[in-house]
Parts: C-alpha cells; sequence; structure tokens
C-alpha cells in the first residue's frame, strides 16, 4: 500500500443525463436516484484512495436545495476531504445544467463517510492524505469540525432520550399539528 496518496489522484466527476425514467409525475428526479449516483461517485473516488474495496457508513448533509428536471445533465464531483484509520470522509458537490441555455444551479453538497475493507471484510488502514492547496486545507479542518459536532451532538441526543420521561415533555406537542387520539 502507498504510505500516502494526493487527493487529486481520487478525484472523480460522474455525468450524467437525466432521463424521464428518473422522474416522478412532476418531472422532477426522484431524491433516491440522487443518492443512488451519490454513492457510486463516492464509492469510485473512496476506492481509488484506498486501493480497496469500500462500505458506505454514513451520510451526512443530505439537503435537497433545488429541483432537478429531466433533461439536464447532471454532475457530481467527489473528492477525499478527510481519512481516518480506515474511514474516509468524501465531499460530492452536485451541479445540475440545462444544456441549452448552459445556466448552472448548485442542488446539494453532502459528506459520505465510507470505510476500506480487507479481504477477509474487516476495516483496514488507508493512505495517508496529501493536501495539495488551500481548499483542500480548509476541507479537511471542515471535516474535522464536522465529526467533532456530530460526536457531541450523539452523546447530548442520546442522553436526552435515555433521560426523557414523556409525560414532562408533552408541552412540546402544543403548538405541533398534532393529534393525540
Ligand atoms: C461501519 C463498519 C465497517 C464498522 O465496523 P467495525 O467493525 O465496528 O469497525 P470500527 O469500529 O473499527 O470502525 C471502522 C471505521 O468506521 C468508522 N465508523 C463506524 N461507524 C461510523 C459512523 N456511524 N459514522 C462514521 N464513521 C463510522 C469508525 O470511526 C472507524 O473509522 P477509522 O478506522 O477511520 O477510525 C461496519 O459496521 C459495517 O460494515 N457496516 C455495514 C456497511 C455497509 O454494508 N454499508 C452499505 C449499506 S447498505
Amino acid at each position: 500500500m502507498q504510505k500516502s496518496k494526493p487527493i487529486s489522484y481520487s478525484r472523480t466527476t460522474i455525468t450524467e443525463l437525466m432521463i424521464p425514467s428518473y422522474a416522478n409525475f412532476g418531472g422532477k428526479i426522484h431524491g433516491g436516484i440522487l443518492l443512488s449516483l451519490m454513492d457510486k461517485v463516492a464509492y469510485a473516488c473512496a476506492s481509488k484512495h484506498a486501493g480497496a474495496y469500500v462500505v458506505t457508513v454514513s451520510v451526512d448533509g443530505v439537503n435537497f436545495l433545488q429541483p432537478i428536471e429531466v433533461g439536464e445533465l447532471l454532475s457530481l464531483h467527489a473528492s477525499v476531504n478527510y481519512v481516518g484509520r480506515s474511514s474516509m470522509v468524501i465531499g460530492i458537490r452536485v451541479v445540475s445544467e440545462n444544456v441549452k441555455t448552459g445556466e448552472q444551479k448548485h442542488t446539494n453538497t453532502s459528506y459520505f463517510t465510507m470505510v476500506a475493507k480487507d479481504d477477509s471484510g474487516k476495516p483496514t488502514e488507508v493512505p495517508m492524505l496529501e493536501l495539495e492547496d488551500q481548499a483542500d486545507v480548509r476541507r479537511c479542518l471542515e471535516a474535522i469540525k464536522r465529526k467533532q459536532l456530530k460526536e457531541a451532538y450523539k452523546d447530548d441526543f442520546d442522553n436526552e432520550k435515555s433521560s426523557m420521561h414523556l409525560e414532562d415533555n408533552l408541552h412540546l406537542l402544543t403548538n405541533e399539528r398534532v393529534i393525540i387520539k
């Protein structure tokens, strides 16, 4: 295994035409199709960096900000933002383009955590990441912050959940659009 690899080595773009079978009755592309394409580009990018097969472990920041229409060209740009021992955070920027007007829209940026596995299915070490410019350094630092905040949120939420008494929290439903039957 190589000791380290530059981010540029595994940077990957997939471009795909949005065809009618990807769309709902309103002509907008299904979220599941986008997730599948994001998983595909994350896999390609992560396995190239790892030099091994990988699995998807978690998906963060999936917010579809703008609808994507049939006939648009969708480009998914992926790069490794951070590596742990066996895990890699892949940042994916999704841009949709109207081929006639050339107008582009940024539909979402999401982060997939992928883990490299060895032939026996155990998590295996991946090469260190060579940060090549300031943008790489920024993305790596953001990934570290995101990881820290996610861990803190998980701990806080787990504590809240385990100490939550239904009776003490019923007031939270007062202004919600629910009916208790
Ligand atoms: C994720 C998985 C590899 C963890 O295996 P494990 O034996 O618990 O291994 P570890 O605890 O050593 O974790 C391995 C790495 O995954 C990371 N990881 C585990 N759970 C994670 C989570 N929820 N979010 C982010 N990273 C996670 C760990 O931090 C560790 O990273 P590191 O090696 O860079 O420090 C294992 O649970 C698995 O194979 N899950 C199924 C994945 C899959 O099939 N995906 C397809 C979905 S259909």
